[in-house]
């Protein structure tokens, strides 16, 4: 548990990948009806948060152009402040690994990450039913970061319910690759045709052989928004025929992209195909999944 007494806060907000996305429907709301497979990987970043006397919140970012209103960390810590009206200013720090607009979620985990760590620093009187409220309003994918790991997630993606443990063993190793542009997930469903609409049997399928230890067809990881995705970027169709040439046997986009991801049994085969990837110029992450605990939390 940690002590009342410290001064500042550090914690760490891990990155998502989707390894199913169905759309089902856009909804009377202007959302889509979504069922998706959600898994925390081990790229993050790091928030450190400190008390200020001044009566709001303030970001600094390694990434200035998130010094910003619409810095999703920032907007998580004034939702806080607001619900329990309080008037302790705070000043968060926030060191960028995870790309931006580039289908991680990132600016979700962030929220969520400063939620938790508020909720167990101040010891706020937030029942979890009050955090998962609050994480909904700020995004789709904020209430699955509360819990992180791997999930099925329904509705608009607020819906959550875990999987813990359950990540197929040829998917040990996962590199990601990232075109040199962002992506607005707003657009990419506001452009999205009814016909890539699917029934939410990938995903279910994919859970129920999870569930059981098998490991999932590959036509059901499958990924509603990749087609118009790669048919509107051509910068993520060449990331992907650059994954496939240089020795990847299956690659999927994660959300609405830009980013891929390709999974491998063998961390030797992850290496030389990263290793091909980056002489191209690409921006690379090899990674694994992470199952986060509260212990991501530090006082000090
Ligand atoms: O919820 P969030 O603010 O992260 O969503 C960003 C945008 O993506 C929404 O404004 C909406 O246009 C779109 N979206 C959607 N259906 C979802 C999630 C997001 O249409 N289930």
């Amino acid at each position: 548990m940690p002590h009342t007494s410290g001064k500042m806060c550090f914690v760490q907000a891990y990155a998502k990948i989707n390894l199913t996305l169905d759309v089902l429907g856009r909804r009377p709301d202007g959302y889509h009806e979504l069922r998706t497979l959600m898994q925390t990987i081990d790229l993050y970043d790091t928030l450190c948060l400190s008390t200020s006397d001044e009566n709001c919140v303030r970001v600094i970012c390694s990434q200035p152009e998130l010094n910003t209103a619409n810095n999703l960390a920032m907007q998580a810590a004034e939702a806080v402040r607001q619900r329990l009206a309080l008037s302790r200013g705070i000043v968060i720090e926030l060191h960028k690994r995870i790309p931006l607009a580039a289908g991680l979620g990132g600016g979700s985990s962030d929220a969520a990450a400063v939620l938790l760590a508020l909720q167990q620093w101040w010891q706020l009187p937030l029942s979890p039913a009050d955090l998962l409220m609050l994480a909904a309003s700020l995004g789709s994918d904020v209430p699955f970061f509360l819990t992180g790991g791997l999930a099925l997630c329904a509705g608009r993606g607020e819906q959550v319910t875990a999987l813990a443990g359950h990540w197929p063993a040829s998917m040990r190793w996962l590199l990601l690759v990232k075109p040199a542009i962002g992506v607005s997930t707003a657009a990419v469903f506001r452009t999205l045709p009814a016909s890539d609409y699917t029934d939410g049997t990938h995903s279910r399928t994919v859970y129920e052989a999870l569930l059981t230890g098998k490991e999932p067809e590959q036509k059901n990881l499958y990924n509603g928004l990749e087609r118009i995705v790669l048919e509107r970027y051509p910068e993520v169709a060449q990331a992907r025929e650059a994954l496939l040439g240089a020795g990847a046997s299956f690659v999927r986009l994660s959300g609405s992209g830009p980013t891929l991801f390709a999974p491998f049994a063998e961390l030797d085969q992850a290496i030389g195909v990263q290793q091909q990837l980056h002489e191209q110029g690409y921006e690379v992450f090899l990674s694994r999944v992470i199952y986060p605990a509260r212990g991501n939390i530090c006082v000090l």
